[in-house]
């Protein structure tokens, strides 16, 4: 068996490695994933109220608004200079809302595998200068606090769909450990570089490799 510390390594560095071992500790079971998949059709109509709530909060405070006022990926519209300009209309914030939304719709509708994996730490890279606009890091407590809404939403949803007590319960406890994987890798790219890359390589040269 490899050391900790090479397992702490890899946990760090690997998002794929990473989010399979997270899945496992959390027994996000192939029958959860597809009781979602399977009320996804109903469930995707509701999702635009989602996006648009959690942008009115993210309009509501300079803190988040700022963020706004950036270049991002696969928009060429024009960027608002002044706070004041940033309106939930605004076609930056129409862009935004749109991507946001097609995010979310892939969540609960596409096989969670590898290249969603990777989708998700695109993502986390997006919100920390690893890709697209180099100027744009985004303060832990804001992802936090939207995925803690984009959670809580999720469930009032599937709420709403009146589905079969055991149906209903696997598509929440299958979305909530989802939310609570997404919010790890996109946390984790906050992290810069990821934890176990700062090491210094003193550390990894004198790794014991334990055996069992
Ligand atoms: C809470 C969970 C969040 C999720 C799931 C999320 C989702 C996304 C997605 C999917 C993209 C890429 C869209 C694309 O072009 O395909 C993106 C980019 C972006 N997000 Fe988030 N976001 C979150 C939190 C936030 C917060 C809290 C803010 C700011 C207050 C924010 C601001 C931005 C900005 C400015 C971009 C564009 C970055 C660029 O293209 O360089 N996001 N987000």
């Amino acid at each position: 068996m490899s050391s900790m510390r090479e397992f702490e390594n890899k946990i760090a560095s690997d998002t794929v490695y990473r989010v399979v071992e997270l899945q496992e500790f959390l027994e996000l079971s192939a029958e959860e994933i597809e009781a979602i998949h399977n009320v996804s059709h109903r469930l995707t109509p509701k999702l635009q109220d989602v996006v648009d709530r959690m942008y009115d909060l993210f309009t509501q405070q300079d803190a988040t608004l700022r963020h706004f006022a950036r270049p991002q990926a696969g928009y060429d519209g024009p960027i608002p200079e002044r706070l004041e300009e940033i309106t939930p209309d605004h076609p930056y914030m129409k862009q935004r809302k749109v991507a946001t939304l097609r995010f979310l719709v892939g969540l609960v509708s596409r096989p969670f595998n590898t290249s969603a994996i990777q989708h998700l730490d695109w993502i986390g890279k997006l919100h920390n200068s690893q890709a697209g606009s180099r100027d744009f890091k985004l303060p832990a407590v804001q992802f936090e606090a939207g995925m803690g809404f984009i959670s809580a939403s999720l469930i009032s949803a599937v709420k709403t769909l009146n589905l079969p007590r055991s149906q209903e319960s696997l598509v929440l406890s299958g979305l909530q450990k989802m939310c609570w994987i997404l919010n790890d890798v996109l946390l984790n790219r906050l992290a810069d570089p990821p934890v176990a890359d700062v090491r210094p390589n003193d550390h990894r040269r004198n790794l014991r490799v334990e055996s069992d």
